[in-house]
């Protein structure tokens, strides 16, 4: 039997940029200037926030084609449906929340500065579309983020849907992918890492997993940063 967050679909949650700092161990101002892609970016606020810091992020996910009512009317339900789904599990550490109260205001933080600047920016900033495909062009940007959508779906995406998105990550990056977290929401490793980093088809990136001080979901203190080789 499961032990963890059940979730019959991919849920639109978003984080701030201070939780993407401390789980990407992400220095903002270091990227000031810098051309950074956010991928399945949903309703977090990691790139109205970075922008505003002078970092050049674009977002891009399955929603961006959505009118912002739309979006707005699932980010409260989803949230809600996950709290809820939360309660008396053990695969959650809460030192840095505290409680799923005070986690909410986090979540709610993040949605309500997102709207505002989808609203703002719209197509220039929020682009739609899915992975494993990416409508960008080589080596575009100098980072990419991956947050809560590879590895932790794993019941969800199938391992031809995670190579595929891996070698679409490393086409459009010139230097550095990053993907977070690395367990599913049974809090284990999820099996896909093994056989991705095994794989011949991906033996021109070197792959990394780089481990961090922020812990929620448990052993989600692990990111794996994807470089090309040559
Ligand atoms: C849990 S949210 C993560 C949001 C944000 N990255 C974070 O960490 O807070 C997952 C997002 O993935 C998006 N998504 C689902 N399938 C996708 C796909 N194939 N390509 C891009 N985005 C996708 C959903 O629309 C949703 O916004």
């Amino acid at each position: 039997m499961k032990q963890g967050l059940v979730l019959d679909k991919v849920v639109l949650l978003g984080r701030t940029l201070d939780e993407y700092r401390r789980s990407f161990a992400l220095d903002p101002a270091a990227w000031r200037g810098r051309v950074v892609l956010d991928v399945a970016a949903g309703v977090g606020s990691f790139c109205a926030e970075a922008n505003a810091l002078g970092v050049r992020v674009t977002a891009f996910d399955a929603i961006y084609d959505w009118p912002a009512e739309d979006i707005q009317k699932r980010c409260g339900p989803d949230l809600d449906q996950v709290v809820r789904a939360m309660e008396g599990l053990k695969t959650y550490r809460w030192g840095f929340y505290e409680s799923p109260g005070k986690m909410r205001v986090y979540r709610e933080r993040a949605y309500r500065t997102f709207l505002e600047d989808y609203r703002r920016q719209g197509r220039e900033r929020y682009i739609a579309g899915r992975l494993p495909r990416l409508p960008f062009a080589d080596r575009q940007f100098d980072l990419t983020l991956v947050s809560y959508l590879m590895f932790v779906y794993e019941d969800q995406f199938d391992y031809e849907f995670h190579k595929q998105s891996v070698l679409e990550l490393m086409r459009v990056t010139a230097g550095e992918a990053r993907i977070y977290p690395l367990v599913t929401f049974e809090a284990k490793r999820s099996q896909y890492l093994d056989r991705l980093q095994a794989d011949a088809d991906l033996r021109h990136i070197r792959f990394e997993e780089v481990q961090t001080d922020f812990e929620f979901l448990a052993n989600s203190n692990w990111y794996l940063s994807l470089r090309r080789r040559d």
